[in-house]
């Protein structure tokens, strides 16, 4: 589990734990993500509750909320998954094994994405699929951590900017339609390979074992 809720330069992230999720855990939830999460499999409802607790948290931290409007609002999903916030916000949601991250942030023309991704041996090797032939010439040749490492936070990097480009393009994005520079500082250059028309910025922290990416996009 990651310890994580504060302010980030792409909006305020919450860390929650994934797990079968107690009274207390649901009592978070708006009465229809109740009968949502009751709908799904156990193993679905422990992430997506986790999912929905971390996104109320990260809301709530962005603006306070006396009329109550948050409370009211159910946080469910359109149809191409991406999960529904109150008019003036945005928000995104990952969960990975036993942690859900949320990102959250006041609109102002940006929509935002998050990813929380595992470093950990992989088996198979994803790197021709995720990176271009530049981004793999610049990870590390040799099989090891350090070359999972890398690839695993280019995925992470895609991942979290498909879904603040998603509400953008609203089609599949492909991992070679766009190439990720990140330093180590946690920053990010990115740099759009297919006629987006968005403006996109990328960021990247590593907690642990875990990284977590965010992004934002705006139309220009
Ligand atoms: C949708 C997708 C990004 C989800 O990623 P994942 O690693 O499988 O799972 P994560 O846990 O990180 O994210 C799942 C969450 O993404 C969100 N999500 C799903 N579809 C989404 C969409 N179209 N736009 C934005 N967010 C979306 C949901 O909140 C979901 O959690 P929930 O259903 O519990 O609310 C991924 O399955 C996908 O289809 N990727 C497309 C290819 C791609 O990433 N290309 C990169 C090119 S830039």
């Amino acid at each position: 589990m990651i310890e994580l809720d504060r302010a980030l330069g792409h909006g305020h992230a919450v860390a929650v734990a994934v797990g079968d999720p107690d009274e207390a855990a649901l009592a978070e939830l708006h009465p229809d993500e109740r009968a949502r999460a009751r709908a799904l499999g156990p193993v679905r409802r422990r992430e997506w509750v986790a999912g929905r607790r971390a996104l109320r948290r990260a809301l709530a931290a962005i603006e306070p909320d006396p009329a109550g409007a948050l409370a009211a609002a159910p946080l469910l999903a359109d149809e191409r998954g991406r999960p529904l916030v109150p008019p003036g916000r945005v928000g995104s949601i990952s969960h990975k094994r036993a942690v859900a991250v949320a990102l959250a942030a006041a609109e102002r023309g940006w929509t935002v994405g998050v990813d929380v991704e595992l470093v950990a041996p992989r088996r198979i090797d994803v790197s021709a699929r995720v990176l271009t032939p530049a981004e793999r010439a610049a990870v590390p040749a040799a099989p090891g951590l350090a070359r999972d490492r890398a690839v695993i936070l280019a995925f992470a990097l895609k991942e979290a900017i498909y879904k603040a480009i998603d509400p953008h393009l609203a089609r599949h994005v492909g991992f070679q339609e766009v190439a990720v520079w990140p330093a180590p500082d946690g920053s990010v250059a990115v740099e759009p390979l297919a006629p987006w028309g968005l403006a996109v910025e990328a960021a990247w922290l590593a907690l642990g074992e875990h990284l977590v990416c965010t992004a934002r996009a705006r139309r220009g």
